[in-house]
């Protein structure tokens, strides 16, 4: 089984997109410059599990920016053909996250980057989550798509290191508590 790592960024009040799905707030010209590790954490990732709310908005970007498989979890989408330009690059599936981790494992997996608001709560709740490395933004967004939601009960994790960077941006890394 392989394990589930997430590496993403989120405004000080815990969102990780505006409730259009739209991340002007991200990128800031302050980052500049700065490495806050996503190639080091990329390059030891053997494939990744979004959902189609992230699918979506990559395919906004103006190339595909992964070199390894992607496994897009979507209900909707999972009985539709994937995009000419994506074929080889992307599978659509409606699976429940421990068969998508599964599935993953099965082609070889070892370390897969969970990515996407709502699958990460749901990887989450199944524990298919080993660690995550959080970035915090300092802005206040209010409302927008929580990455974080409802558990089953209380979800322990052990703090590894936090880095706090000159743009303001203070990233942590935690371990999911087994
Ligand atoms: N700040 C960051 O670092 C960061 C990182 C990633 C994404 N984002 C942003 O976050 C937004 C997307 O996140 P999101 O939370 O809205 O969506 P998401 O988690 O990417 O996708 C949710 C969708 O996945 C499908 N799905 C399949 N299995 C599921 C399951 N077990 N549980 C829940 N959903 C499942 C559903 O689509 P169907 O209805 O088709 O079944 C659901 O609507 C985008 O705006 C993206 O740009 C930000």
């Amino acid at each position: 089984m392989p394990t589930g790592h997430v590496f993403i960024a989120t405004s000080l009040d815990g969102f990780i997109a505006r409730t259009d799905g739209s991340l002007d707030w991200l990128i800031r010209p302050e980052h500049e410059g700065e490495d806050h590790g996503y190639d080091a954490f990329m390059s030891d990732i053997d494939a990744i599990v979004m959902g189609r709310g992230t699918y979506q908005a990559v395919l906004g970007f103006d190339a595909w920016p992964y070199d390894k498989p992607v496994l897009v979890l979507s209900r909707s989408l999972a009985a539709t053909p994937v995009p000419d330009a994506l074929r080889g690059k992307v599978t659509f599936a409606d699976l429940t996250p421990q068969a998508a981790m599964d599935h993953l494992g099965a082609q070889g997996a070892a370390r897969v980057y969970v990515d996407g608001g709502q699958i990460v709560q749901a990887f989450l709740r199944e524990g298919l989550v080993h660690d995550l490395i959080l970035s915090r933004i300092p802005v206040l967004l209010g409302t927008g798509r929580s990455l974080f939601g409802a558990l089953d009960g209380d979800l322990e994790l052990t703090h590894q290191a936090t880095t706090a960077f000159l743009s303001g941006l203070v990233q942590s890394r935690y371990l999911v508590r087994p």
